[in-house]
């Protein structure tokens, strides 16, 4: 796969973009098995999207050959001095790169426009290739949140990955 082919567009409130992230959102087929579905309104996500830069919090719609094939986003902790990411890419997109190559790009994206010196991801324990993707970028394995996901009533373990700034510094110029 050609890396160029592949671009991050900021979501905006416009109805193109929210008919695709609700698609995305409400879908079963597209969360996967590891993602539960969210049942938000359609106004919800406009609401949200309108207000990316106050809450910091962002929405990219994933675009390759100038096809949607997916979203990601990337957005400060409530709680925490960190941005959280994720990645998701339609089912029949997907295991061809695509997903790896939006991690970068939106890891690229997060911490040259942000001054956050870590980044986090929450990934289901049995989610192989979320894992295979942090792991091959530099995301370390810092603990495990046992029985915290819950997805159609069964409970799973979520994995918890961090990686510092220092240690993603060949995917950033700053
Ligand atoms: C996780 C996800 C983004 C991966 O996207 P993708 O485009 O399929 O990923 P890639 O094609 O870049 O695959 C990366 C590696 O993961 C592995 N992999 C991919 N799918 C896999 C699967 N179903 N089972 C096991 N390994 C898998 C492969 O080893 C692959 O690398 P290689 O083929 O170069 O050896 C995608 O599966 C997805 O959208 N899942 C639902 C949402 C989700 O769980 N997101 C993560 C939490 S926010």
């Amino acid at each position: 796969m050609e890396g160029k082919m592949i671009e991050l567009e900021p979501a905006v409130v416009s109805k193109k973009h929210i008919d695709f992230l609700y698609g995305c959102y409400c879908s079963e087929a597209v969360q996967g098995n590891f993602q539960p579905t969210k049942t938000i309104s359609y106004e919800r996500i406009a609401e949200s999207l309108r207000l990316q830069d106050e809450m910091f919090k962002y929405v990219f719609i994933i675009v390759y050959n100038g096809l949607y094939v997916g979203y990601a986003y990337s957005y400060l902790s409530r709680a925490f001095n960190h941005f959280e990411i994720g990645v998701t890419v339609m089912p029949s997109m997907r295991r061809i790169g695509l997903g790896s190559f939006a991690h970068q790009v939106l890891i690229a994206w997060t911490l040259e426009n942000h001054k956050t010196h870590r980044l986090t991801a929450y990934v289901s324990y049995d989610n192989t290739a979320e894992r295979i993707i942090l792991e091959r970028l530099g995301f370390h394995l810092e603990g495990v949140m046992r029985q915290a996901g819950i997805i159609r009533e069964a409970l799973h373990d979520i994995a918890v990955y961090g990686a510092l700034r220092s240690e993603l510094a060949l995917m950033c110029k700053t």
